[in-house]
């Protein structure tokens, strides 16, 4: 997709600075393609586009995804975010690996029945959109915490999107639909919604220009992390939870910071994983996963089978029952993280797995999935062999929809992804209980799974995605498509997924997935659900000679970038 520029907007403004174009207002998306030193994949050409050029202009990996989330925060609103949080996971040359929690976190006036009416009952809502359902965000810190590892000045690595911000680029289709989608609802939850509403709809080809984030960015530019989080910038979100009855305050902002934690680190099939900690589900998710189906043949049950679909469900259910029971912020929560993922406790889950039939999920009450591909992952290899995952999220599509007023961001809805009540499914039908309880100061529970692969102490692979709950299936089957079938990393990314996550008891499978898999899958006693699309995943895998195939999904506007 080529897309033209709209009349009357600024043309080649200097994205990048002298030498370097990254077009605005002309961009398309590029899906696969080997690249000999350095890559990325993200949820945006753009996006892609400004990691790659950093990169070629002296920057690290670090720096990569520094400039290319900052840029995404401004060309992917629905998703790239200032206002939200995320993990970074990365592996230094060396061999160093750095697992980086800026999940944004419960405010301090936070308590554990806020989203209960007096009855006990969750009041609808309350806890998906406006002020209410915002966590204190936690992106700006990741930011400056990922900066001790990068090469360049971060006034360098913001440049891009302040001039992305300031100058506008042109809009996707997929953009201007979700724009539109969310106009309602801006209206409904800003004080004053700002760039994102306009009289006439959006359409492709539009100019998006946003003169109050580009105010916020020179903030953060010019006075660092304290530029969002003390400031004007802090006025702006403080008056905007005041209008809307929200509860973040200026000590809450003042007080956030990233946490270094230990990942996840196992073994599979010769291949060493390495994923994100509690507070995400992800890496114990996975790991357990990969775990329980390492002890079968996989590849001679063959790629989307009724044999192997049928294994990888089980061990996803079991999984995901364990995610509802025993994961929560670690800080506030032990999570029995050593048992889970000892291979005495992985067997014994499995003693009653029966490969001819469907187990069962106790029958309680759960939601249906809500399917929006609205949180962003980013892929990163550099030319020195350092490899960074992003993922980093809003929650739901554009978060809460509430922009702070003047600011020019929109802030997440985060706390939705707490237990807002025992048993009660979150937007993404996923139940929870005490381990996951909102406290003052607590980090939700995540399935966010930025994931790195290793083999014979090299870098092999990159993956991650969006999809809420679905998240950690998608990075799973990721990387069995690569390890068990040989898969490219395109097919890797695209071939269709599937979905099992203990309650609902139902495994959702994508459109185009095998009907004569799904026939013997219902013989067997599986309900199955049809799903539009799992998830927006990016994939770096290194090649032995060294160069870097590179996919980004085909079910979005992503895109890759390199040399
Ligand atoms: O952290 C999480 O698990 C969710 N807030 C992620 C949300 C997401 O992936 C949105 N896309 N479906």
């Amino acid at each position: 997709m080529v897309l033209a520029a709209c009349s009357g907007t600024k043309k080649n403004s200097p994205v990048i600075g002298a030498g370097k174009t990254v077009d605005p207002y002309h961009y398309s998306s590029t899906k696969a393609v080997t690249y000999s030193k350095a890559a990325v994949a993200s949820a945006h050409p753009l996006a892609s586009q400004v990691g790659v050029a950093i990169m070629q202009k002296g920057g690290n990996a670090f720096d990569a995804m520094i400039a290319t989330q900052l840029a995404l925060a401004v060309v992917y609103p629905g998703a790239g975010n200032i206002g939200g949080g995320g993990f970074l996971m990365a592996r230094q040359t060396n061999g160093h690996l750095i697992a980086l929690d800026y999940r944004e976190m419960a405010p301090g006036k936070a308590s554990r029945d806020m989203y209960l009416d007096k009855n006990g009952n969750p009041v609808s809502g309350l806890s998906e959109s406006g002020h209410l359902s915002a966590g204190v965000p936690g992106t700006v810190a990741g930011l400056f915490a990922t900066l001790s590892y990068a090469k360049l000045s971060f006034k360098e690595l913001i440049q891009p999107a302040i001039n992305l911000a300031e100058f506008g680029f042109v809009i996707t289709a997929h953009e201007a639909s979700g724009l539109n989608n969310a106009r309602a609802a801006f209206i409904q939850y800003s004080a004053n919604p700002g760039a994102f509403v306009k009289n006439a709809p959006w359409k492709a080809g539009d100019t998006l220009i946003q003169p109050d984030l580009a105010a916020t960015l020179k903030r953060i530019r010019d006075n660092g992390a304290k530029g969002f989080y003390e400031g004007q910038t802090a006025t702006m979100i403080v008056q905007e939870m005041q209008y809307g009855k929200g509860m973040i305050s200026y000590d809450d902002l003042r007080n956030y910071k990233a946490i270094e934690r230990p990942p996840v680190e196992f073994s599979y099939r010769g291949y060493n994983v390495i994923s994100f900690p509690p507070p995400s589900s992800g890496g114990l998710l996975l790991a357990q996963m990969l775990k329980i189906i390492e002890k079968f043949p996989v590849t001679n049950y063959g790629f989307q089978t009724p044999r192997s679909v049928q294994l990888m469900v089980e061990a996803e259910r079991r999984a995901y029952a364990d995610r509802a029971q025993h994961m929560g912020d670690p800080d506030f929560w032990k999570v029995p993280q050593q048992t889970l993922l000892s291979e005495a406790y992985l067997a014994e889950r499995m003693k009653d797995y029966d490969s001819a039939k469907a187990s069962s999920s106790s029958n309680i009450q759960a939601g249906q999935i809500h399917e929006s591909p609205q949180t962003t992952h980013i892929s990163i290899v550099d030319e020195a062999g350092n490899m960074v995952a992003v993922t980093t999220t809003l929650n739901d599509s554009y978060g809460s929809k509430t922009v702070v007023g003047g600011a020019g961001f929109i802030l997440n809805d985060e706390m939705d992804d707490f237990s807002i009540k025992p048993g009660v499914p979150n937007m993404y039908g996923a139940v929870g209980g005490e381990a996951n309880a909102i406290a003052a100061g607590k980090r939700m529970l995540s399935s966010m799974t930025p994931t790195l692969v290793i083999k014979d102490n090299k870098p092999f692979m990159v993956v991650g995605t969006p999809g809420g709950t679905t998240i950690p299936t998608s990075v799973f089957q990721s990387i069995v498509n690569v390890i068990d079938f040989n898969m490219n990393a395109a097919d890797a990314v695209n071939k269709p997924k599937f979905h099992h996550q203990w309650l609902p008891d139902n495994v959702m499978v994508e459109n185009n997935f095998a009907a004569a898999t799904k026939t013997a899958l219902e013989k067997m006693g599986y309900t199955i659900v049809p799903i539009g699309g799992i998830g927006r995943t990016e994939l770096i895998k290194i090649l032995p000679d060294g160069s870097r195939e590179t996919a980004a999904d085909s079910r979005g506007d992503d895109s890759v970038a390199g040399y």
